[in-house]
C-alpha cells in the first residue's frame, strides 16, 4: 500500500481510494487498463471489494475483446468514457484524428500522488494556501494507438467534503488533432433512484430551484449563450429520493467556468446514472497542435450526507476561503449606494454629490456611479467602448467627482462594461472588426450593442489599457464590471476558418487574462461582477471578483426566491442585494421598507434609490437599518447559513446565519401573504449549540436545544410581504437541567 495522507493506492488491486473529511471516492484500473469508477459516498474506513466490477453477457452491448462476451464498456462504470468502442452513452471525451476517425481508447499509463493542488494555467480554480490542505492524484491515460495522453486530476481537500476534478490533454503526435468534446469530470453511479436539482431561470429571475426525478434517458442543462447565463447555472445536484434540506445524501457539482457549459445526466437501461460536466461541445472544437496542451476548467464536487443545507455550507466555505482571493476575501464589505435605479442616465455631478452627502449622513460607506458617465451616453444606444468621461455631466471629471465624494466621507466606485461596443461609438467606427461577427452576415444587436472580440490580443490589450487609465485617473476603490448581452454570430476575423469553433472558449480565456491582469495590478480595488444582474454568477467570475450583483430584479418578494436559490451554491457575502424604491421598478410591487431592508440585509447590503427624496421617517428607518447591518455584517458575511423555510415550497421564507463559534445568530423570517386566520407558528432553528443559553435583543431567553427542536415563537404578522428578524447571542455555556 502506497499513500500520501488522503490518497491511498493499493498496488496489487490497482485501487485508488481518495478520502476527504467524510467521503470516499474509489477507482480501479481494470485488467484491460480502463479506469473504472467504484464508489463515491460516505467515507469508508477501508475497502475490500464490495463494489467490485461485475460482468455479464448483455445482448446489444458489444465486446471489444473477441471471445469475452461479458466485457463491454457499455456497462462498465468509467471515469472518462469515450464513444465509438462499445459504450453508447454520452461520452466525456471525443477526438478527431488526422484520418478523420473519432475512435479513442484511453488506458492507464501512470499516476502520481502529491501534497497540495496545482494551479490551472489560464483558468480560475480553487486553491490551497499550504500544501497540507489538500492532496492531488494525477492519472495519465494514453490512447492505445496514437501518442496522445490525458491527465485526470483529482484533488481532495482535507477539511471539507470537496473533491475537484479537471482534465489536461496533450498531443505528442506530429500532426494536429481536433477535440470535439472534453468534459471536466464524469461519474458513473450504479443506481438510478435520484432527484435532480438545478438552478435555472431568466433575466430577473435567476437561479430558481428546479427539482425533478431522473428517469431513463438523457437530461441536460447547458448554456449556448457565451456566458454561464441567467438561464442555467453550471450546476447540478443528484439527491437521494429521501434527501432534503437537512438530511440525506446529496452530490453537488459546479463548473468553475463562465462560458458555454454542458451538464448531462443519463440513466441507461441497466439502472446506471452517468453525470458529466464541462465546456459545451455544441459549436465547439479545438485544434490541438503537436506538443500542445489543452486544460479543461475545474469541477467542484461536494458530497453531503446531511442534505442540501450541508452541501451549500461546504460550497460557501470553500468559495469564501479558497476560491475568492485578494485583500477583500476576509474583509467585511462596504455598504454601498448605487445611483442606477435612482437616476438611470439622468444625472450630473451635483445630483451624485447630493446623493453621496445624504448617503454618508446615513452611514453608507461607498458610492457607486453606474452607467452613463462616459462618451455621450444618455441612453443605452451608444458610447460603449468610448471610455472617456462626459465633462458635460461631470465637469470635474472622475477625479473631481471622486474627490467630492471622498469629502463626504465615502469611498468612490465606478461602473464599466468593457466587453462591449456600441455601433454608435468612436471605437466601433475606428475598428468595425473588433467585435465578434461573421463576415457577410448580419451583426445582431442586443441592448443596441455588440460584443468585443476578446479572443483577440489587440482588443484585449486596448481594453485593458483603457481600464488601467480609468483606474489610475481617479481614486476609484470599487469597480462594477457589467456585461449586458449574450453572443450571436460568434466568429473572429483574426482566426482562420478551421479555428472558428474555438472562439467562444478563447473569448472566456481572454476575459480571464484581462481580469487577472487587472485585479493583480489593482489589489486595493474591490471588484463586483455583473451581467444584467446574475447572468454570469458563477465560480469562474468569483475567482477574480469576490462579489456579484445577484439580479436586476430588486423586488423584495422576488428576491426571496432569487437569493434562496443563489444560496444553494454561493455565500451571502458574494450576493449583492440592495434596497430599492417602491413601486418596484421591475414588478411594480409595493413592499414596506422593513421587508426590503431585511431581504437585502441577508446578503452583501446596499441601496439603489434616490436618497435625496426620502421622507424624514424613511431616513430614520434607513439609518437604523445601516446601523443594524454594521452590527450583524460579520455574521451574515462570514457566518454559516441555514435555510429554514423554502419559498419554492412554502408560503414563507426563512434563513439564519450562525457564527463559527455558535455564540451569535441572526434569523430572518418572511411571510409572503396575509391571511384572515393567521396561525400561531414557531420556527425551528438550526446550527446552534444545544447546550448554550441564548438571549434575544428583547431579553427573551431560550436554550439552544429548545430553539432547534421546539422552535422560536413567531409573531402574527398582519398583511402581505412582512418580515420579522431575531438576533440571538449566547449568555451561558450550559443550559441548567
Ligand atoms: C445592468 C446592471 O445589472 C444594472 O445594475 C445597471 O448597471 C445597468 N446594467 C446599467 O446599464
Amino acid at each position: 500500500m502506497n499513500h500520501i495522507t488522503n490518497i491511498l493506492y493499493d498496488e496489487d488491486q490497482k485501487i485508488f481510494h481518495l478520502r476527504g473529511k467524510d467521503f470516499s471516492y474509489i477507482m480501479q484500473i481494470c485488467k484491460e487498463g480502463y479506469l473504472g469508477h467504484l464508489y463515491w459516498g460516505k467515507r469508508l474506513r477501508s475497502y475490500h471489494g464490495s463494489m467490485n466490477f461485475r460482468y455479464a453477457d448483455r445482448p446489444f452491448s458489444p465486446n471489444p475483446y473477441p471471445g469475452d462476451r461479458t466485457f463491454s464498456l457499455d456497462t462498465f462504470p468509467q471515469e472518462m468514457p469515450a464513444f465509438g468502442n462499445t459504450d453508447f452513452r454520452v461520452p466525456a471525451i471525443q477526438l478527431e484524428w488526422p484520418d478523420g476517425s473519432r475512435i479513442t481508447d484511453f488506458r492507464y499509463e501512470s499516476h502520481r500522488i502529491f501534497e497540495g493542488k496545482p494551479e490551472l494555467v489560464g483558468l480560475p480554480a480553487t486553491y490551497v494556501e499550504s500544501d497540507d490542505e489538500a492532496a492531488t492524484l494525477e492519472i495519465t491515460l494514453k490512447d492505445s494507438f496514437y501518442p496522445v495522453s490525458i491527465v485526470l486530476s483529482y484533488t481532495v481537500f482535507r477539511d471539507e467534503n470537496v473533491l475537484t476534478r479537471s482534465v489536461k490533454i496533450s498531443n505528442q503526435m506530429k500532426e494536429e488533432i481536433k477535440i470535439l468534446k472534453i468534459a471536466s469530470m464524469n461519474v458513473d453511479f450504479r443506481e438510478n433512484e435520484w432527484k435532480l436539482l438545478h438552478l435555472s431561470g431568466a433575466w430577473g429571475s435567476e437561479r430558481q430551484m428546479i427539482e425533478r426525478t431522473v428517469e431513463q434517458g438523457i437530461c441536460q442543462i447547458e448554456s449556448r449563450r457565451g456566458a454561464s447565463s441567467h438561464q442555467h447555472n453550471p450546476f447540478l445536484a443528484l439527491m437521494r429520493k429521501d434527501a432534503g434540506e437537512t438530511s440525506g445524501e446529496v452530490y453537488g457539482c459546479n463548473l468553475v467556468y463562465s462560458g458555454n457549459f454542458l451538464a448531462q445526466i443519463e440513466v441507461d437501461g441497466f439502472h446506471n446514472t452517468r453525470i458529466n460536466m464541462g465546456i459545451n461541445p455544441f459549436d465547439f472544437s479545438w485544434r490541438l497542435m503537436p506538443d500542445a496542451i489543452f486544460q479543461t476548467p475545474e469541477v467542484v464536487m461536494v458530497y453531503s450526507s446531511q442534505g442540501l443545507g450541508e452541501m451549500s455550507r461546504t460550497f460557501h466555505r470553500l468559495y469564501r476561503r479558497r476560491l475568492c482571493r485578494g485583500i477583500f476575501r476576509d474583509q467585511e464589505r462596504p455598504i454601498l449606494i448605487n445611483n442606477w435605479e435612482a437616476t438611470y442616465f439622468d444625472f450630473d455631478q451635483e445630483k451624485i454629490v447630493g446623493i453621496a452627502g445624504q448617503a454618508s449622513a446615513l452611514g453608507i460607506e461607498l458610492l457607486v456611479l453606474d452607467d452613463g458617465w462616459f462618451g455621450k451616453r444618455n441612453i443605452d444606444t451608444d458610447s460603449l467602448g468610448d471610455w472617456s468621461v462626459n465633462y458635460n455631466k461631470l465637469p470635474g471629471g472622475l477625479d473631481g467627482l471622486a474627490g467630492l465624494v471622498k469629502q463626504t466621507g465615502m469611498k468612490f466606485g465606478l461602473w464599466v462594461e468593457p466587453e462591449m461596443v456600441s455601433p454608435d461609438s468612436d471605437l466601433y467606427r475606428a475598428h468595425p472588426d473588433w467585435c465578434l461577427h461573421v463576415p457577410n452576415r448580419n451583426r445582431s444587436e442586443s441592448r443596441n450593442q455588440l460584443v468585443l472580440d476578446f479572443s483577440r490580443k489587440d482588443v484585449r490589450n486596448y481594453i485593458l489599457n483603457k481600464m488601467i487609465n480609468i483606474l489610475e485617473s481617479a481614486p476609484i476603490q470599487y469597480i462594477k464590471w457589467d456585461m449586458n448581452r449574450n453572443m450571436t454570430e460568434v466568429g473572429s476575423v483574426s482566426l482562420p476558418g478551421k479555428n472558428q469553433q474555438e472562439v467562444s472558449h478563447r473569448y472566456i480565456l481572454g476575459l480571464y487574462e484581462v481580469l487577472e491582469a487587472l485585479v493583480s495590478r489593482f489589489p486595493n480595488v474591490l471588484f463586483e461582477s455583473c451581467s444584467g444582474g446574475g447572468g454570469r454568477f458563477d465560480p469562474g467570475m468569483l475567482f477574480y471578483m469576490p462579489q456579484t450583483w445577484t439580479s436586476d430584479d430588486t423586488d423584495a418578494m422576488e428576491r426571496l426566491k432569487i437569493q434562496y436559490g443563489t444560496s444553494i451554491l454561493y455565500p451571502a457575502i458574494s450576493m449583492g442585494s440592495h434596497v430599492s424604491a417602491v413601486p418596484n421598478h421591475q414588478v411594480h410591487r409595493i413592499t414596506d421598507l422593513k421587508m426590503r431592508g431585511d431581504v437585502a440585509m441577508s446578503g452583501n447590503f446596499g441601496y439603489e434609490l434616490d436618497l435625496t427624496k426620502l421622507s424624514l421617517e424613511e431616513s430614520v428607518q434607513i439609518r437604523d437599518q445601516i446601523c443594524l447591518y454594521k452590527k450583524i455584517r460579520g455574521l451574515i458575511q462570514f457566518g454559516e447559513q441555514y435555510r429554514l423555510l423554502n419559498p419554492f415550497k412554502d408560503d414563507r421564507t426563512a434563513w439564519m446565519f450562525v457564527s463559527a463559534d455558535q455564540s451569535q445568530a441572526y434569523v430572518s423570517y418572511f411571510k409572503h401573504m396575509g391571511y384572515a386566520q393567521e396561525e400561531f407558528r414557531t420556527l425551528r432553528l438550526q446550527g446552534l449549540e444545544p447546550s448554550f443559553l441564548y438571549a434575544t435583543d428583547e431579553g427573551d431567553v431560550f436554550g439552544g436545544s429548545e430553539l432547534m427542536y421546539a422552535g422560536i415563537p413567531l409573531p402574527q404578522l398582519d398583511g402581505d410581504y412582512k418580515s420579522y428578524t431575531v438576533s440571538l447571542r449566547k449568555i451561558e455555556d450550559t443550559v441548567p437541567e
